[in-house]
């Protein structure tokens, strides 16, 4: 005989922002209702309090955006809530916890509905020190960015060493680096294509502000004037192609986006003539124990000095409100990060 677990009390339907590109209607992005049985595999199930709005999330509800692994998907690659039950005892019923990466809001539902079921191991217990709500606060783009800086200091970056440049500043990865890098004493220099925003990110900790063409720089030259002790890039193609010509010797690049193109058109010279060094940052596949240990640290040492500041937009459930943020990330136009209040 098979085991079958028992289905947790749920209510008959979730309510869920939900994206289809198949049927007569073609490529849909509304709410809509699920059956609890249909909110996917997985031993935990979660209500699900706050999410938050990534850029990853505004691709997943494009019609050629290249994420969205099964259809219909509920979006949302971060969650917190509460456990409503687990099959695995790793949890117990009331505990507080987030999840995200894997195939969260990409190939499985995610967090932008009022209950999500995930495997155990998707599961992160909430750190002490956070909130629900600042969990989301943070999110995938602040877990991103504390992954980015851990990786640079265990690679022996320490406060003094020269400043490190962070592009995209403006944004989720980069607002919350530019905030944990400068509460560690680093001399932050924040890249970014926003004039207006410059007043915000001084407040986060920016000791200087440079506008993105000035990063690119002169690309028909194999290497430029050594700046960076250290960079955190979540923008990628011609950017990153600037910040590699422009690292000082021995430095390291944590690169985790591609908001300004997939492709890396560089040359050798920074690598070979100056020990330049690539990290690849990636909160997907980041294996447990470390992600358990960052998600610490975002809690302690890393915990941005200006969370609530950090907010640029708090919705209130998953509507219109939700699709007008997930248009706003993909254009490029958000300032700080976007909060979804759910459950909470
Ligand atoms: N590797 C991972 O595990 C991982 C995890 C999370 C996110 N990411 C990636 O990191 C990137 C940022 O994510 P996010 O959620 O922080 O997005 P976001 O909030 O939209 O921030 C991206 C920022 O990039 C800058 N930007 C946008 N378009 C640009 C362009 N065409 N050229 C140059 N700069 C541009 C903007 O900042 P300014 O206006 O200030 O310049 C924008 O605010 C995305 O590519 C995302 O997929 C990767």
């Amino acid at each position: 005989m098979s085991y079958a677990p028992e289905m947790p009390d749920l209510p008959d339907h979730v309510n869920a922002l939900i994206v289809t590109s198949s049927g007569t209607a073609g490529h849909r992005v509304f709410v809509g209702r699920l059956h609890p049985e249909q909110l996917g595999d997985g031993e935990v199930t979660i209500r699900v309090a706050w999410s938050s709005v990534n850029y990853k999330d505004g691709l997943a509800t494009l019609p050629d955006g290249k994420v969205a692994g099964i259809d219909p998907l509920v979006p949302g690659v971060d969650l917190s809530g509460e456990v409503v039950a687990d099959d695995t005892a790793q949890s117990a019923p009331g505990d507080h916890v987030i999840a995200h990466a894997h195939g969260l809001g990409v190939s499985h539902h995610g967090g932008f509905a009022e209950y999500a079921r995930v495997p155990a191991e998707w599961v992160v217990p909430l750190p002490e020190g956070l909130s629900l709500r600042d969990s989301m606060v943070l999110g995938t783009a602040g877990f991103t960015a504390a992954l980015s800086v851990h990786l640079l200091e265990e690679r022996g970056l320490a406060a003094g060493d020269g400043p490190v440049l962070v592009t995209g500043a403006t944004g989720g990865v980069g607002s919350t680096a530019v905030d944990m890098l400068a509460g560690r004493g680093y001399e932050v220099v924040a890249a970014t294509g926003k004039p207006q925003a410059h007043d915000f990110l001084r407040r986060l900790g920016a000791s200087d502000i440079v506008d993105r063409a000035d990063v690119v720089g002169d690309d028909s030259k194999p290497l430029g004037k050594q700046r960076w002790a250290a960079a955190v890039d979540c923008v990628g193609g011609a950017m990153l192609a600037g910040v590699i010509r422009s690292m000082r010797v021995g430095a390291a690049v944590a690169a985790s986006g591609n908001t300004g193109g997939m492709r890396l058109e560089t040359s050798v010279a920074p690598f070979i003539l100056r020990g330049v060094a690539l990290l690849g940052v990636d909160s997907v596949h980041c294996p447990r124990d470390l992600r358990l240990r960052v998600w610490q640290r975002l809690a302690s040492d890393l915990r941005p000095r200006h969370l609530e500041e950090l907010i640029g937009n708090e919705i209130d459930g998953l509507g219109d409100d939700l699709i007008a943020a997930l248009k706003t990330v993909v254009a490029g136009e958000m300032t700080g990060r976007a909060v979804v209040r759910i459950g909470a």
